[in-house]
């Protein structure tokens, strides 16, 4: 259980991470269309990494406790934190999903969509759907005083409503110059429980929808988290600040850009 007390932002640390979550969303514009069958996860993570270095950044998940790549690439059946590599090769229908967090000037950006292979069955297209609107059902809760347990709630009465189920052992969190840090934001729970929301505050949203069970297991390297049942899963993941009168996507691009 962490202790530490939820930070508030003050105006300039926020555009900080307003800079750093527009070029975590750049960083994803660029990356899709180099999604298609025939390459491999680590291509992509070696264009991430190159693009990142070429626009004065560092990617925080390199060696960040002892993770290997500079991106996560979740195919499938993977939940989240799939290593590239470059043995594993996407096909048509395959889903993925890239997790991108640049560090600029000290501030993270994180943030991730699932991308369709070529052309994946209608259920999985329904579950990438599904979960992109939990994503943003989750942010429409976002506000001074309204609660963190209100975000769960709408998350997990719209993925349980349309048959899926929502990941319990991985939650969104704190993000600012530290990568991950309170407040847990879990994707499920009760409206009105849990933390108040406050202007100033930054945290991510990224929930995992599982097709079949919400129970993932964790593979012997020590990352690649799955579905139990081999199930498909998807995610979306934004980083947000609570602002006087609601919410600030801050991993959009830039205003014009996209
Ligand atoms: N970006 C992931 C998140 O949303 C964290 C990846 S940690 C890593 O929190 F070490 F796997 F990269
Ligand atoms: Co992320
Ligand atoms: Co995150």
């Amino acid at each position: 259980m962490r202790t530490e007390t939820i930070v508030i932002l003050s105006k300039r640390e926020i555009e900080k991470m307003r800079q750093a979550g527009q070029l975590a969303a750049k960083l994803l514009d660029y990356l899709e269309p180099l999604v298609k069958p025939g390459v491999s996860t680590l291509y992509l993570n070696d264009e991430a990494e190159r693009w990142t270095q070429a626009h004065g950044a560092k990617s925080a998940p390199l060696g960040y406790k002892g993770f290997p790549k500079s991106i996560c690439t979740s195919v499938n059946e993977v939940v989240c934190h799939g290593i590239p590599n470059a043995k594993q090769i996407l096909r048509d229908g395959d889903i993925i999903n890239i997790d991108v967090t640049p560090i600029v000037d000290g501030y993270h950006g994180d943030t991730s969509k699932t991308f369709l292979v070529g052309t994946p069955s209608p259920k999985a297209k329904k579950l990438v759907e599904v979960t992109r609107e939990c994503l943003y059902r989750g942010i429409a809760e976002v506000k001074p005083d309204a609660r963190v347990g209100d975000i769960g709630a709408a998350i997990q009465e719209y993925a349980e409503s349309q048959g899926f189920s929502v990941v319990r052992d991985f939650v969104g969190h704190g993000v600012s110059n530290i990568f991950h840090t309170v407040p847990e934001i879990p994707h499920f729970g009760t409206r009105g429980k849990g933390k108040r929301l406050r202007p100033g505050m930054v945290f991510t949203i990224e929930p995992m929808i599982n097709e079949g069970t919400w129970e993932v297991e964790v593979l012997s390297d020590g990352w690649t988290a799955v579905t139990r049942d081999r199930k498909l899963t998807a995610q979306f993941e934004h980083t947000l600040a609570v602002t006087e009168d609601g919410v600030e996507i801050l991993t959009l691009p830039p205003k014009g850009e996209s």
